[in-house]
């Protein structure tokens, strides 16, 4: 286990008065974009809140929790495995409870579009008497590259349940971008920020941008959601993911977030990046190299 709190010596640029940042998740796709952007800035503290940290963060552990939160002023929240799935609202009260009595002042929490548990976390942490800035985040694009599409990429092949829904997929670094800029500005505070991509596109456009960016064929093979469902289920993917991919697919991409937002240009007074832009940039690192041909 190594020591994931760390203080940094780089240039700072107008940070407040926060020193000392947990960041949940932080070796996760947004977490680890936020703990490093963090690390810029001198006179920052960071500290990553995951299992494998020390000290270890756990949701399913509460009596841990006032070991990372101590002498913490901020937080990055992001939950896992998703604020949709039963039990997250008692989470996220009683780790806001938890927050509070350690002194935190700010909370940037990370939340999904069109999902009423989601909603329900929100007003939590509004109500928790923190400071706080809310997230409300569109399909990640980093889902094609470090998540459960990858293994699809580099086989060439993404199997998904049927859907022509389109979805304006969000670039985990522009979320990174906001999260710091609410952990350090305050002109962010108790506002709500929708992130979504500057345009909504179907998993089969943006299956075809993948393919353009890498050079190599991808197929997109859609299968009914049951028998997605049951194909994950073979391969061993846990009941709890299988259910929340379900309702993902099966409930919230029901066309409810297809309209792309602009909280993006909102929280930093820039464009939100396209996925060919991602896709372009993605297939520079070198992660997609292995694409069966
Ligand atoms: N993917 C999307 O398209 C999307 C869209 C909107 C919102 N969201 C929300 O994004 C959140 C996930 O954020 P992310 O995608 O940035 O993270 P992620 O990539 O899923 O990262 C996982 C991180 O969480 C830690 N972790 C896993 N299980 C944990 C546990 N039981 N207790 C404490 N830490 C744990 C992992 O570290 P360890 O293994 O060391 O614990 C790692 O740091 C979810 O709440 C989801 O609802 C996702």
């Amino acid at each position: 286990m190594t020591n994931t709190t760390t203080t940094n010596t780089a240039g700072t640029a107008g940070s407040t008065a926060t020193r000392t940042v947990l960041v949940l998740g932080g070796t996760g796709k947004t977490g680890r974009r936020v703990a490093d952007r963090l690390r810029r800035h001198d006179d920052l503290t960071v500290r990553i809140g995951s299992r494998r940290a020390e000290p270890s963060f756990d949701w399913t552990e509460p009596a841990g929790w006032a070991a990372a939160l101590a002498g913490c002023d901020a937080v990055y929240l992001s939950y896992q495995p998703d604020l949709a799935v039963p039990g997250s609202v008692g989470d996220i009260t009683e780790f806001c409870r938890q927050a509070k009595l350690a002194g935190v002042r700010r909370i940037v929490l990370l939340s999904g579009r069109g999902e009423p548990e989601a909603r329900a976390c929100e007003q939590v942490v509004e109500q928790s008497g923190i400071e706080h800035t809310i997230l409300r985040c569109s399909w990640f694009m980093q889902n094609f590259s470090e998540d459960y599409l990858l293994d699809g990429v580099l086989a060439g092949e993404v199997v998904l349940p049927a859907t022509e829904v389109p979805e304006p997929f969000v670039d985990a670094d522009d979320i990174a971008d906001v999260a710091v800029a609410a952990l350090l500005e305050d002109r962010h505070k108790n506002q709500l920020y929708e992130l979504t991509g500057p345009r909504s596109i179907t998993f089969a456009e943006a299956v075809r941008e993948t393919t353009r960016a890498t050079g190599r064929k991808i197929n997109y093979i859609t299968v009914p959601l049951d028998d997605y469902l049951a194909q994950l289920a073979t391969y061993g993917v846990p009941d709890e993911v299988g259910q929340l991919l379900g309702y993902l697919f099966g409930t919230v991409l029901d066309g409810r977030n297809a309209e792309p937002v602009d909280g993006v240009r909102q929280a930093l007074g820039r464009e939100a990046t396209s996925f060919a832009d991602f896709a372009g940039r993605t297939a520079g690192t070198g992660v997609w190299d292995e694409v069966a041909r």
